[in-house]
């Protein structure tokens, strides 16, 4: 951790969870323990993220592909997700989390989104991180879905196409409000942004690892930090330019 500088931390992280599978392949373990394994990688970084000070968090845990996944697979990876919402709540609740949703959640079963509108509401007075779990998430949909509710509002309400800026836009995102995240991290050497957050991640630094995510550790992010960090984030200017800052 002392080798993190506190002044310059990513304030908002993304990661794509990626390898579970591979991890219980190469431990001649059943898929499904790879992603028990996964989740147990995502309390480990979740409460990493807490005590370092990251302010938001987002976890791509089921994309709106990943629906089209063997049945049973995707049945026990709504079912860790279940027992991951009810064992969560007090921690996150003591630690001041704020658990947030983004993605087409009206698909998920009704008890999970019972459990999740729950959590939601129960940790929506907390300020310490916004932990934003990605759920039937797919960033083309999310897109679409913007543009809709665009067209939905300018049927009501006359509005001039000029006004429909970058700012403007982003509103109508799932991600309305939340800063466009600063650091991805992707594990197990795939160099894809599958479909995650298309449009937020216009510039954010992108970290990809070999490690299996279930291999993921604490030490892994801060590592994937500490190389943020030495990084000069430009925005498509010259690095005179920020230094005058
Ligand atoms: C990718 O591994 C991972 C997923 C599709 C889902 C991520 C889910 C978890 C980490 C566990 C549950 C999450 C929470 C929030 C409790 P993969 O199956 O694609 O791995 P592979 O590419 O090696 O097959």
């Amino acid at each position: 951790m002392h080798r993190i500088i506190k002044e310059k931390l990513p304030r908002h992280i993304a990661v794509i969870m990626d390898g579970n599978g591979r991890w219980a392949k190469k431990n001649m373990l059943k898929r499904g323990m790879g992603h028990e394994r996964g989740a147990e990688s995502v309390r480990t970084v979740v409460k990493t993220c807490r005590e370092l000070g990251i302010q938001y968090l987002t976890l791509y845990a089921f994309s709106v592909e990943n629906w089209q996944r063997p049945k049973s697979e995707v049945r026990a990876l709504i079912s860790l997700l279940e027992t991951y919402l009810k064992s969560e709540l007090v921690e996150m609740k003591e630690t001041g989390i704020r658990l947030f949703t983004i993605g087409d959640t009206e698909k998920l079963p009704k008890t999970v989104r019972d459990l999740l509108f729950r959590a939601m509401e129960e940790t929506s007075g907390n300020s310490g991180m916004v932990l934003n779990l990605a759920l039937s998430y797919g960033g083309r949909d999310e897109i679409i879905s913007a543009v809709q509710g665009i067209l939905r509002d300018a049927k009501l309400s006359n509005i001039d196409e000029k006004t429909i800026t970058k700012d403007v836009f982003s509103q109508y995102l799932y991600t309305a409000d939340m800063p466009d995240p600063d650091l991805l991290i992707r594990t197990s050497g795939e160099y894809r942004l599958s479909n995650f957050l298309l449009w937020q991640m216009a510039y954010t630094e992108l970290y990809f690892t070999d490690v299996l995510w279930p291999d993921f550790s604490k030490d892994e992010l801060i590592e994937a930090i500490v190389d943020y960090q030495r990084r000069e984030r430009r925005f498509g200017l010259v690095s005179d330019q920020l230094s005058k800052d």
